[in-house]
């Protein structure tokens, strides 16, 4: 990786991570930059870091040599969050460089003993506390929990009107090393970008989508030029198109989403899968389109993508030991953890000796506070008859003009 420049006295680092799972579960096709900043005055900072994966460290410790800034050079490290994907690279930095002070949040400064045993030179800012680097740069802190942890604050430079915000406004997505910014991709590269947002933010971002659209209305508040975060590209041409791609996900966790429908169905010995195919052409047929995902082959990480951006959602699945089938039971919890609400929702599916499916469904609405409204289910006793797909393509009919008419914003009658 090489160091670029992202304005006069502010340098982009970063590593680019591969094969691994993020956050040890999520996976990373594409895989996924981190993104550290030095920012120059007569005092030098770095804000935010990497994690501690083989390598990745020294890949950071390559750049600051490329760009002629010894370990030491670094007056302050400005810790925005504490989650190991950005401060893994602390243990390592420590080593070389010895003492050093940090910036942080309060709530960061547990952490930092809990994670680095780090306690002595730590500063903890809040909103409105500044730190000055001389030559007219002057850092200003903003408080912006629980995007993602609940320490994590936002650094803005106010001399070049860059805002780092860590987590917020990141994406998944490796990143060039010869155009890290908008300004230097071609658009279908900066829509890679954004389609590998959704899906960081649904796995990432969304069980804090409330907290996140506080951040957002600071950062309205705030004259921005650049965003500089701590994953994906920066944004230099048109800092408000990310914005406006936040504002637009954080919206879609409450709902309406899209006016779209998720399918997410499963089945042990094919007939649950017998209805699929019918109930998706039925849905289609009203103009709505479908985005169909077999659990557990498709991961969770990619059906809580599609779940976030859709106002619609049909669980097709059997019965199993008198509940729902589990890898569906698995992703339905996930998806109300991830505060994916007020969907509208269709069940279909066969089952055995019993049902019992939707006292479970029931449950799981009602613990996570999903606030799902559901059409009425289509179950079949083993095999669907023909009666059963037309009556089930009549309800994906009904599903599909509640999608449209919520999503258009008037919420359907439960
Ligand atoms: Fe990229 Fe919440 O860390």
């Amino acid at each position: 990786m090489r160091t670029t420049k992202v304005t006069d006295g502010i340098y982009r680092l970063s590593a680019n991570v591969h094969d691994i799972l993020f956050e040890g579960f999520w996976p990373i096709p594409n895989g996924v930059s981190l993104n550290s900043y030095v920012v120059k005055g007569e005092k030098c900072a770095i804000i935010d870091g990497v994690c501690d994966w083989d390598g990745v460290p020294e890949t950071l410790f390559a750049q600051l040599d490329e760009m002629q800034v010894k370990l030491e050079d670094i007056d302050y490290v400005i810790i925005n969050h504490m989650e190991p994907d950005h401060s893994g690279w602390l243990d390592a930095f420590r080593k070389l460089r010895g003492e050093f002070t940090v910036y942080c949040s309060e709530r960061a400064k547990p952490l930092l003993e809990a994670f680095y045993g780090i306690v002595d030179n730590v500063h903890t800012v809040k909103s409105g506390d500044t730190l000055d680097l001389g030559d007219g740069r002057v850092l200003a802190f903003e408080d912006i929990p629980n995007v993602h942890w609940p320490e994590t604050m936002a650094t803005y430079d106010t001399k070049s009107k860059t805002l780092f915000p860590c987590d917020a406004f990141g994406s998944f997505g490796a990143v060039s090393d010869d155009a890290p910014y908008d300004d230097t991709l071609q658009e279908e590269h900066i829509e890679f970008f954004e389609r590998e947002m959704e899906r960081y933010y649904a796995n990432i971002v969304s069980a804090f989508s409330a907290p996140t659209q506080k951040a957002i209305e600071k950062v309205d508040a705030l004259d921005v030029r650049i965003i500089a975060p701590g994953h994906g590209i920066v944004w230099r041409r048109d800092p408000q198109r990310v914005v406006r791609d936040y504002k637009r996900l954080t919206s879609y966790a409450k709902g309406p989403a899209k006016p779209e429908v998720t399918v997410v169905w499963g089945s042990m010995y094919g007939m649950t899968e017998q209805a699929v195919r019918p109930l998706v052409d039925a849905i289609e047929a009203e103009g709505v389109p479908t985005h169909v995902h077999r659990v557990p082959e498709t991961g969770l990480s990619f059906v809580l993508e599609s779940a976030l951006q859709c106002s619609g959602i049909v669980l097709g699945m059997p019965t199993y030991e008198y509940k729902m089938f589990p890898p569906m039971a698995a992703a339905l919890d996930e998806i109300g953890k991830k505060k994916i609400q007020n969907r509208v929702c269709l069940r279909f599916g066969s089952y055995g000796w019993s049902g019992g499916a939707q006292k479970e469904l029931d449950e799981i609405n009602e613990r996570l506070k999903m606030n799902w409204k559901f059409i009425e289910p289509v179950e079949f006793h083993g095999r669907p008859r023909e009666n059963d797909i037309e009556t089930l393509k009549e309800r994906g009919r009904e599903l599909a003009r509640a999608v449209k008419e919520w999503s258009l914003g008037a919420r359907p009658a439960k």
